[in-house]
């Protein structure tokens, strides 16, 4: 909210609200961090918490703020990380700059991955997208690549695209999915929902076992060459593919 009425109104913000909602500090470390010279505002450290700046003039140990809300970035997520602000162990958020996990607005996982499962994981402040792409009445599509414990029956095609399969414990039956069959125990495996365990639960359904899963795809927008383990921000033209309705 404050960011979208700084945006609209193209006002100067109060250097003390950028800095905390951007996570570089608390609104009371912010006289600390100007007194010990970390930030500039035009090349100028004579600076005091409550004056009003232009926020593409302030720079923090030399480099340029952060963007400013909305953001939306994609993560190659690593096997092993939770995705949650609250994990006991490794979270999804260690990946990205320790002040990413204080900004204001959140930073939100867009739906969530399995502690195990690998690829794109979008994380947005952006409440809209969020709910766009979360929704379950949009059906936007997730590609996975799943590897099995056991042999593929050649039976799952049809189960799967028959809007029939019932998972344990539902009472709704899921909608038709699309499996490619790439080998005997590698499939890719397209969904339009977003169920809890949804994918390993299918396959459970059908007596086999999902051993890796990675997700390469989120409606139009690719995972592509980003390494595991590393993040980048989106182009604005991918946030509009993301904002298209489904398919590759
Ligand atoms: N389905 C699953 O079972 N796990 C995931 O992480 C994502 C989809």
């Amino acid at each position: 909210m404050f960011f979208e009425l700084v945006r609209k109104a193209n006002y100067d913000m109060r250097l003390d609200k950028l800095l905390s909602s951007l996570g570089y500090c608390s609104r009371r470390e912010v006289r600390a961090l100007l007194r010990e010279g970390h930030v500039t505002v035009s090349g100028s450290s004579r600076l005091s918490p409550d004056m009003h700046v232009e926020p593409s003039s302030v720079s923090v140990d030399g480099e340029a703020l952060d963007a400013l809300p909305p953001i939306v970035l994609m993560l190659n997520k690593p096997a092993g990380h939770e995705c949650s602000h609250a994990a006991s162990g490794p979270s999804v958020y260690d990946c990205l700059p320790d002040r990413f996990r204080v900004r204001n607005p959140t930073l939100a996982c867009v739906g969530r991955l399995d502690k195990d499962t690998t690829g794109l994981l979008l994380l947005t402040d952006d409440g809209e997208l969020l709910h766009a792409l979360t929704s379950p009445k949009k059906h936007v599509e997730k590609a996975y690549r799943v590897t099995l414990r056991d042999t593929l029956k050649g039976t799952e095609v049809a189960l799967f695209a028959s809007g029939n399969l019932l998972l344990d414990g539902e009472e709704k039956p899921l909608l038709p999915a699309v499996l490619l069959v790439l080998g005997e125990r590698e499939a890719e495996l397209v969904i339009c929902e977003g169920r809890f365990h949804q994918v390993k639960r299918m396959f459970e359904a059908c007596g086999n076992e999902v051993v890796s899963l990675h997700r390469a795809r989120v409606g139009k927008l690719e995972l592509g060459t980003l390494p595991e383990g590393e993040w980048r921000f989106l182009e604005p033209l991918e946030v509009e593919l993301l904002r298209q309705p489904n398919q590759a």
